[in-house]
């Protein structure tokens, strides 16, 4: 029996995860795998019941999981600047303590004409994102009198050897191009993740084709030649804001989901997005995200490569029939996020 763990989380995160559950209750009956799921708090909701944004028992929990899929976390009403914890921390807390030092975060446009820009046709990047280290996890401090304050971008060559590896056997999976994106021209740190990167690439993936971009001009070049790049493997906060960019590739937020992985099990695969409390509660997000990262989980974790196959074609098929929640829908008629879940459910089971 596969052990699912599903942290619904804030905001939209429990309507994403209740669309996520339902494919895989429909991947279940249709693959004759059963499913164990148990819901578990983090975030806000964890906050307000236990006063922890991560429980020991959530933890605990996903520990022994074969996999975990997450919704979101934060809102505005845990947003004080002064708090002692926030929402946030519970979900920088869990990718630490199950050290998921990967965050796999793949574009891929199969319906252009849902972005905003001229041409996305045929996008296919994979976004390699560090998500242990760098900026997220130094140091940091404000002075006593709270008029300076510090968070120290910090990496070690073993923090940068591992996920340029794993992005490098990635690409050699792919169309064998690894990109790097740093700040070189500027950053220590960057330096040293770029001349780490080199040596990796150098000394074990001479096959792969390596190159580097300076981050500020990765934001234009993922615009304006989006087909030129295979895998970007790069650090925490770039990879970060780079990723949100290219949502627009595939035309939402609301499209993109990750799968965070280390050496170990189990994986967490979580949407890109947030807990976007502009549209929470009234059945307007786009569960999409939600529902192709359970499709990751199927494929990282779940040893259910046929099923992944599965859910992705049934999502294909969903917005080719023109249900699409209103991110997607324009000025046609629009989808709940129940619907959108319903019809790709039904596609599954339909699956031949
Ligand atoms: P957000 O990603 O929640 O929303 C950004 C914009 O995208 C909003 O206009 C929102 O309505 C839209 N959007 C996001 N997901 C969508 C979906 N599935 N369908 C349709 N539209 C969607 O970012 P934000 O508003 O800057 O942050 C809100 C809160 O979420 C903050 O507390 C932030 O810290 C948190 N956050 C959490 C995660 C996470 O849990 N992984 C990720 C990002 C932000
Ligand atoms: C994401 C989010 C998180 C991050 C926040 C909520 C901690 O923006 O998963 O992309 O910055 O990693
Ligand atoms: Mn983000």
């Amino acid at each position: 029996m596969r052990r699912i763990a599903l942290l619904p989380g804030d905001g939209i995160g429990p309507e994403v995860v209740a669309e996520a559950r339902k494919v895989l209750e429909a991947v279940a009956a249709h693959f004759d795998v059963p499913f164990a799921f148990e819901h578990h708090l983090i975030g806000g909701a964890a906050m307000e019941a236990t006063g922890d944004p991560l429980p020991s028992s959530t933890l605990a929990s996903c520990r022994v999981a074969d996999a975990v899929i997450l919704g979101a976390v934060g809102g505005p009403q845990w947003d004080d600047p002064t708090a002692k914890t926030r929402p946030e921390d519970g979900l920088l807390g869990i990718r630490a303590e199950l050290g998921l030092y990967a965050n796999l975060r793949p574009i891929q446009v199969h319906f252009p004409e849902m972005s905003p820009l001229r041409d996305a046709r045929d996008v296919d990047i994979l976004f390699v994102r560090e998500l242990t280290g760098g900026i997220y996890f130094g140091a940091s401090g404000l002075s006593e009198d709270g008029t300076v304050a510090h968070s120290d971008m910090v990496y070690s060559v073993p923090e940068i050897e591992r996920v340029v590896r794993l992005a490098a056997a990635a690409a050699r999976a792919r169309r064998g191009r690894l990109t790097s994106v740093d700040k070189a021209n500027v950053l220590e740190v960057s330096r040293l993740w770029r001349r780490t990167a080199q040596r990796v690439m150098d000394d074990e993936f001479p096959d792969v084709a390596f190159d580097t971009v300076l981050v500020d001009a990765m934001a234009m070049h993922l615009l304006s030649r989006p087909r030129d790049f295979d895998v970007v493997v790069t650090g925490n906060l770039f990879g970060d804001i780079l990723t949100d960019e290219a949502s627009m590739l595939p035309g939402s937020l609301g499209m993109l989901p990750s799968a965070s992985l280390g050496d170990g099990r189990p994986g967490l695969y979580e949407p890109v997005h947030g807990s976007a409390p502009d549209i929470a509660g009234r059945g307007l997000a786009n569960p999409l995200a939600a529902i192709l990262a359970a499709a990751m989980a199927l494929r990282h974790s779940l040893d259910l490569p046929d099923a992944a196959d599965a859910v992705e074609g049934a999502v294909d098929a969903v917005l080719a029939a023109g249900i699409r929640t209103p991110d997607l829908a324009g000025d046609g008629p629009a989808a709940s996020t129940s619907e959108v879940g319903d019809a790709v459910a039904g596609q599954v089971a339909r699956h031949k």
